[in-house]
């Protein structure tokens, strides 16, 4: 049984994976509308939280475990960059749908790696406190985002 913090981040990656595919599958311009906004509530606050919490902490070690933070946070850039543009577009634009379409594929390999890889790491150095400190920061920065970011509530 994982730490309940990697419970949590596992769990939230399973509505990022729904919504994403409920987006791509989105067909009405309201469909588009509603799912693009669900899917940005649900991840931006989310990697904001992951790279104040694990990736921070990942990234002070060293070898494998600095390396790989500082690849998951690259992933994570894009997709701010993807978001801030999807949220940006014109629901009707035509590429509106391949934009989606891009967003979730780069997210959902991201996923599967910190499913595989950064969340198994960080379980093996992580104390049971270190993690349960790690959780807090998480919801913190969580919070943080929710209460200024307009686009996500
Ligand atoms: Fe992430
Ligand atoms: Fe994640």
């Amino acid at each position: 049984m994982s730490h309940p913090f990697i419970e949590h981040l596992r769990k939230d990656h399973e509505v990022q994976r729904h919504l994403a595919e409920q987006l791509s599958n989105s067909e009405t311009s309201e469909e588009k509308n509603k799912f693009r906004q669900a899917l940005a509530g649900a991840l931006y606050p989310h990697i904001e939280g992951e790279d104040a919490s694990i990736f921070t902490y990942l990234k002070s070690k060293s070898g494998k475990a600095h390396k790989g933070a500082l690849e998951a946070m690259q992933e994570h850039h894009l997709d701010r960059i993807l978001l801030w543009e999807l949220m940006d577009l014109d629901i009707d634009d035509e590429i509106f749908s391949a934009k989606a379409k891009v967003l979730a594929e780069v997210n959902a390999h991201h996923l599967d790696e910190e499913e595989e890889e950064h969340f198994p790491r960080l379980e093996g150095l992580a104390t049971h406190a270190e993690l349960d400190e790690l959780f807090q920061a998480y919801e913190q920065r969580e919070e943080e985002v929710k209460a200024h970011e307009p686009f996500v509530g």
